[in-house]
């Protein structure tokens, strides 16, 4: 069965998020989209960074992906709910450390900072990178303590 992926935009995130849903798609995953299923320029990020954050704080999904401007709003938003650790991430490089030492399972984008390019190629990074553990596992335990 295809990995669940929970996905969710605001609507400066919008277009970036479609794009995210076909990749996932198009590379075998099982995008859920929270929405918007429409761009509106009135909607607000905790509208959808709350059903994702949800979704893996109860293991529903192992992973979701959230893309606002900054990426702040949606990470501000994601990470009060537990197990979740959501890292904006702005380049491959992030992504990978993200994954590596943070064991970060929600990807944030700041879609007004990365080309659509830029996006799916941090995206890609983040999929494939795996958690080290060792040391990273004590630090990443001590955020819940
Ligand atoms: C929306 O204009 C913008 O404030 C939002 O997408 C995000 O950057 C908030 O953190």
């Amino acid at each position: 069965m295809s990995e669940q992926i929970y996905v969710g935009a605001d609507h400066a995130g919008y277009a970036l998020k479609q794009k995210l849903v076909e990749e996932l798609r198009r590379l075998g995953y099982d995008p859920v989209d929270v929405g918007p299923k429409t761009l509106d320029p009135q909607d607000d990020f905790p509208d959808y960074a709350k059903p994702v954050a949800e979704a893996v704080s109860a293991g529903k999904a192992p992973r979701g992906v959230l893309t606002c401007g900054t990426g702040l709003g949606m990470s501000y938003t994601a990470n009060r709910f537990p197990k979740v650790r959501a890292a904006v991430a702005w380049s491959p490089e992030v992504a990978e450390l993200a994954r590596k030492h943070n064991d970060a399972n929600i990807l944030v984008l700041p879609s007004r900072f990365v080309s659509e390019q830029e996006g799916l190629e941090i995206l890609h990074k983040w999929l494939d990178t795996a958690f080290e553990g060792g040391r990273h596992s004590r630090r990443v335990a001590k955020i819940d303590e």
